[in-house]
Formats: structure tokens, sequence, C-alpha cells
């Protein structure tokens, strides 16, 4: 029997603090449930301290998960550990993570506090935790770059104090393999009390080694990670949850290590990030990318047709990539849509279920042939679109080499019915010109991209803009057979967002 690694995601926290990848509680919450059903042991839901948005989507989070562990992160002070435990309190399984940081640097410039004010702060923050509950982590931020004598005095204090998981981050992303694995060793054999907690290691990308040192910390005897799907967060981001677990997995009689992770909806679950935060998944990122399972050179095709080992070491169906294949079309029922959607890992109501059939039908009015990637796309359009303060209720372009290219619209705003018609240099232009004027604001467009969502002159266009209004962006993402229509609902989605981000009162940033 191989023995267990925890995995403790944070795609929710830390992940959430990627540039641009903010998500409302809605969409937080689908993807607990989806991280839930993947199994993995501890859900990190946010930081409650942060804004009243963070409080209330850490409470929803708490409320719809099952089987995992909720934690809260909070700074080392009496305030966010209340409000933390606050937040979960309706968690099945609670957790609180406080922290703080350890290095000099970050102890003399960000908190001007000395070895022994830290010292204390531990003490006093953990113990308050622990009036809470029992499942206590604490996190020796920027652990990598700090003291290591000093570090076994503060992991020693913190289980002293009832925490239950020391985490060690590599926060800036600066630690080496080899040296990363000493220092988890280094504690192993210097704190006294180590084997009254359990070992995690959290670590960043800056250096592109974040897959590599998590492991090396495995290796010297963490038995909890702290991942992101698809590695996202801060700067170059955190650890990516399914290089992890598919290391473990392929490398196991190299390991020797199980994690709970049901790998075939790695995929799903990466996919339903991606469709959320607006992001697309690079071509060549491990695992998942487009190109992950692609074998382009002649000497590999013919070595994989012989025997997909040959270059293989995994198949796309471990991680549940599915063939990119026709599911549904004209004539498919409500079943075989809620079969389809069930594989894909997404458990609707009845009445989501309903909305989402009914568009598949308007759909395959347009384009005969429904694939997954289409449906993926509705159920992000119809279910977990934000709640719209600004939407499109009708849309006609005209353009071509003889025309002025003119957009007229109709657009419900704050519940009322405005419409409008407006030129511009192309289409997309005179579409957001028209949207732009109707609605009094004139964010700076700073990305367009489009892609078709699969093959066929008639797939799909899913469009991804990104837009600039004083010092907030937000990120839009729209999906049509028609790409004007596309563009205009990717348009109105970041309009959305950026609205939602101006109500927002931010208290605190970690
Ligand atoms: O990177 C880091 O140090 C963190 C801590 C707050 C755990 O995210
Ligand atoms: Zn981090």
């Amino acid at each position: 029997m191989s023995e267990k690694i925890y995995i403790f995601d944070t795609t929710l926290r830390d992940g959430e603090q990627s540039p641009g990848a903010t998500m409302n509680t809605e969409e937080k919450k689908r993807l607990a449930r989806q991280l839930d059903n993947l199994g993995v042991d501890v859900i990190e839901a946010g930081f409650p301290a942060a804004s009243e948005g963070d409080f209330e989507a850490v409470k929803e989070i708490s409320k719809v998960v099952e089987n995992a562990q909720v934690a809260a992160l909070c700074r080392a002070s009496d305030a966010d550990i209340d409000r933390g435990f606050e937040a979960i309190k309706g968690a099945r399984y609670p957790r609180i993570h406080t922290f703080i940081a350890t290095s000099d640097i970050h102890m003399q410039h960000k908190l001007g506090m000395s070895r022994e004010e830290v010292i204390a702060a531990i003490k006093k923050s953990v113990s308050r935790a622990r009036e809470y509950t029992h499942n206590v982590e604490f996190s020796a931020e920027d652990a990598s770059r700090s003291d290591w004598d000093f570090l076994v005095q503060v992991v020693e204090t913190a289980i002293d104090a009832g925490a239950t998981t020391i985490n060690i981050p590599d926060t800036v992303g600066y630690a080496q393999p080899e040296e990363f694995g000493d220092l988890i060793r280094y504690l192993k054999k210097n704190v006294k009390n180590i084997d009254n907690a359990i070992l995690s290691v959290h670590c960043h990308n800056d250096l592109g080694l974040a897959t590599a040192n998590t492991l090396a910390g495995i290796r010297a005897g963490a038995r909890q990670v702290e991942v992101t799907l698809c590695g996202i967060g801060e700067r170059a981001g955190n650890t990516a949850l399914e290089e992890v677990v598919m290391a473990l997995h392929v490398r196991n009689s190299y390991y020797g290590f199980e994690t709970n992770i049901k790998k075939e909806l790695l995929y799903p679950a990466c996919r339903l990030l991606s469709m959320i935060i607006g992001m697309p998944i690079p071509a060549y990122k491990a695992i998942i990318g487009g190109n992950a399972f692609a074998h382009e050179a002649g000497i590999h095709q013919h070595g994989v047709l012989k025997n997909r080992l040959t270059y293989e070491i995994m198949t796309p169906e471990s991680i549940g990539r599915p063939p990119s294949e026709l599911v549904l079309g004209k004539h498919s029922g409500r079943h075989a849509c809620k079969q389809q959607l069930e594989n894909l890992g997404y458990k609707l109501t009845p009445e989501q279920l309903d909305k989402v059939f009914k568009a598949v039908k308007d759909l395959a009015d347009k384009k005969k042939q429904i694939f997954l990637e289409d449906l993926e796309a509705l159920v992000l359009e119809e279910i977990y679109r934000i709640p719209d303060k600004y939407k499109l209720k009708y849309l006609c372009s005209i353009s071509g080499n003889m025309a002025i290219p003119t957009a007229t619209l109709k657009m419900e705003i704050d519940g009322m019915d405005e419409q409008i018609s407006e030129f511009g240099v192309g289409p997309v232009d005179a579409v957001f010109n028209a949207i732009s004027k109707l609605i009094g604001r004139q964010p700076k467009l700073v990305k367009f991209s489009i892609n078709a969502i699969t093959g066929g002159t008639d797939a799909q266009g899913e469009v991804t803009v990104i837009l600039e209004e004083g010092n907030k962006t937000a990120i839009g993402r729209g999906s049509d057979p028609d790409i004007i229509v596309a563009s205009a609902k990717a348009y109105i989605n970041a309009l959305n967002r950026l609205a939602r981000k101006q109500e927002e009162k931010v208290w605190a940033k970690v």
C-alpha cells in the first residue's frame, strides 16, 4: 500500500490572486463542487478578511462542499482569525490557515517586527485558532528565504501552540529542488515536536520549478502539497495540481505515494476553470494542453500507431480527456444531454438542465453537430454567467467591402431596455462603440482574441476580451456561432465584471 499525499487546493485563494482570474461567488461555488468531486482533501476557499465579497464567497462555499475540508486564510491576528472562522463555521470540516512572514527581509521591511515579536504573534494566533477548531494550519511565509534555525524555532512554536499542519512556502519561487528538499529534511531532523504535525509545501513558479520543488519536498518528508488547477496563481503561478498528481501516479514505482484524486476528472476540472476565468489553456501546457498528446513528428506517429507506449507515458483517457466527438444533434433528447453533461462532471439541477437543453436545441437549429466543447460553452453561457447588470437582447451587424460597418443593438441596463446604432472601422469596432455609448463607459480594450471552439466552418467562435478602466481590469468571454455576437457577449461579460469590481470594497490584501 502506498502512503497518501494530501492535496490542498488553493485555486480559489492563491489562484484567484492571478491577474485577471477573479471569480464571482456562483463561479467559486461551482468550482468548489468540482474540486470536491475531483477528490481534493482541502479546499482553500479564500481570505475572508479581504473584503465583504470574499467573506460571503467563503461562507457560501462552506455550505456546498460535502467531503473536503474547507480552509480560510487569515493573517496572524485575532480579528482575521475570528472573521475567518465566522466564514467557515458552516463547513463540515473547517480549517483555519494562519500565516506570518519569517524571512528577515519580510519581517524588517513588510512587518516591521523583530524575530521575538513574530514568535509571540505565532503563539498567540495559533492558540486563538485552536479555540475554534483542532484543524489549524500555520504557514511561515517566505520560508525558503528564512534563516533555517529561526525557522526551526518558528515551526516548534506553532506546533506547541496547537498547529496540526505546518506549511513551508517558497513564496517568491526562489528555491532550487535539492535545496528545498534539504530544508524540509532539516526541519524534520531538528524540530523536536515535528511528528505532531503534517509537513506541507507550497511553491511558486517564478523560475519554472514549482512542480520540481514540490516533488522534492515530498521526497524529503512533506505529506501535504498546496497546488492550483492549471498552476494559476500570483505572478508565474503556483504548483499545478494535475502535474503533481500525474507525476506521483505515472512514476508511482519511484515515489511510492498515492492521492485521493479521481484522475479522470482532471481535464474537466481544468477546463471548467479555464472557461470560468476566460483564459485558454496554453497548447503546450503539461498534461492538459491541446498538444500534450499530439504526435507531430512522423517517427513518433509511426511508433504510436504500432504501440502507444512508445511515445505516450499516459493516455488522454486517464485524465478524462475525451476525443473531440460529436455528442449531440438536433434529435438528441434531454436524457442524452444530461448524460453527456455528467460525463463532463456537471451535475445540474432540473431547472439548470432545462435551460442548457433549450440552448442545445437552439444551437442545433443553427449548427448540425454539437461537440463536447460546444456543450461546455453552453453550460458556461447559460448557468455560470455572473448576474448581469448589462444584458444583450438584440444585435444586428452590417459589414462588407462596400458597407460602412454598422451595429444596431438593444440592451437591458439595470432592468431598462435601451437601443442604439453606431458605426465603426469594422463590425467588432461598431459593436463595441455602440455598447460603450449606450452604457456611457469608455473602457480600454487591452486584448481581443478569437478561437474556433471546434473544427468546421460552422464552429462556435469563442471570444476573450480584457478591458481596463481606471486601475481595474476584467476578462470577458462569450461564445456563439456568429463571431460578432460572440464578441458582443464577451465585451458585455467583461463590463459586468468591471462593474462588480468597482462596487466591491477591498479591506485587505495578502
Ligand atoms: O505564497 C505564500 O507564501 C502564500 C502563503 C500565504 C501561504 O500563499
Ligand atoms: Zn502562495
